[in-house]
């Protein structure tokens, strides 16, 4: 079952709108007649800007987050009708800072995901296992237990899936291979049991210390599918690398 490879930048809480518009002309010039699918996640402040100069290109514009209902008396909350308004095609959801750091749970995750498909949009569901789950052996079971909350009775067709283990993010240190391969197949399989033969369709990407360096190694996994990249996203120069060793 072929996939296409699939890289997402998620640029946190970084670049203003002239920074952001600035990346967009060089991955532009860098990323011609690549067979991969990418897409970047500003910050809500720079959407409509990012949407404008990715006019004519193939990059898809995706969020960072987003509410579950549509409208209403909600301050300070954005929803996957908004963002399908601005030209998302994709949405980061439960990513692990916000689960950390904004309280984010895997009920909140599965009615955002839930939300975001009804509004035709695609979440990018992510899970990941914290440093002490890993050393205590229960990586698999952690991070399933994510995958059953977030995409339970949920259709898969056009859900995309991140394996972030949260050791690994933003602190240089990478998964090996094998081992981010072994909790990929486990994901596959799982969804497999779960969702039934969609599941060699999902696509699963790598995140955490993506870095041009090892990428490759990573991508040529048989169950990774992508990469999901925060710092290294921030610059054309390491972004347009790894796009190129997912073609
Ligand atoms: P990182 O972030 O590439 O900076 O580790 C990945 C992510 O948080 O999605």
């Amino acid at each position: 079952m072929s996939r296409r490879p699939f890289i997402a930048g998620n640029w946190k809480l970084h670049k203003t709108v002239a920074e952001a518009r600035e990346l967009i002309h060089e991955l532009r010039r860098e990323l011609v007649d690549v067979d991969v699918e990418v897409a970047v996640a500003p910050p809500m402040t720079a959407l409509d800007a990012v949407r404008q100069a990715l006019e004519g290109s193939s990059i898809h514009l995706a969020a960072q987050n987003t509410y579950h209902e549509s409208t209403g008396a909600y301050t300070g909350e954005v929803s996957p009708l908004l963002l399908a308004d601005v030209g998302c095609r994709y949405c980061i959801v439960g990513h692990s800072e916000r689960r950390s750091l904004f309280g984010e749970t895997d009920a909140g995750v599965h009615a955002k995901a839930a939300a975001l498909l009804d509004h035709g949009l695609s979440p990018i569901v992510c899970v990941g296992e914290r440093l002490e789950e890993r050393e205590a052996g229960r990586a698999l079971e952690v991070v399933l237990g994510q995958i059953e909350a977030a995409l339970e009775g949920l259709a898969l067709e056009e859900v995309v899936v991140a394996y972030e283990p949260v050791w690994a993010i933003g602190t240089g240190r990478t998964a090996s291979p094998q081992d981010a391969q072994e909790v990929h197949e486990a994901i596959r399989t799982h969804l497999a049991a779960t969702h039934g033969p969609v599941a060699q369709r999902v696509r699963i990407l790598y995140g955490g210390s993506v870095k041009p360096a090892n990428a490759a190694e990573l991508l040529a996994q048989p169950d990774i599918d992508g990469a999901l990249v925060g710092g290294a996203s921030l610059q054309a120069a390491t972004f347009a690398p790894i796009v190129k060793s997912a073609s």
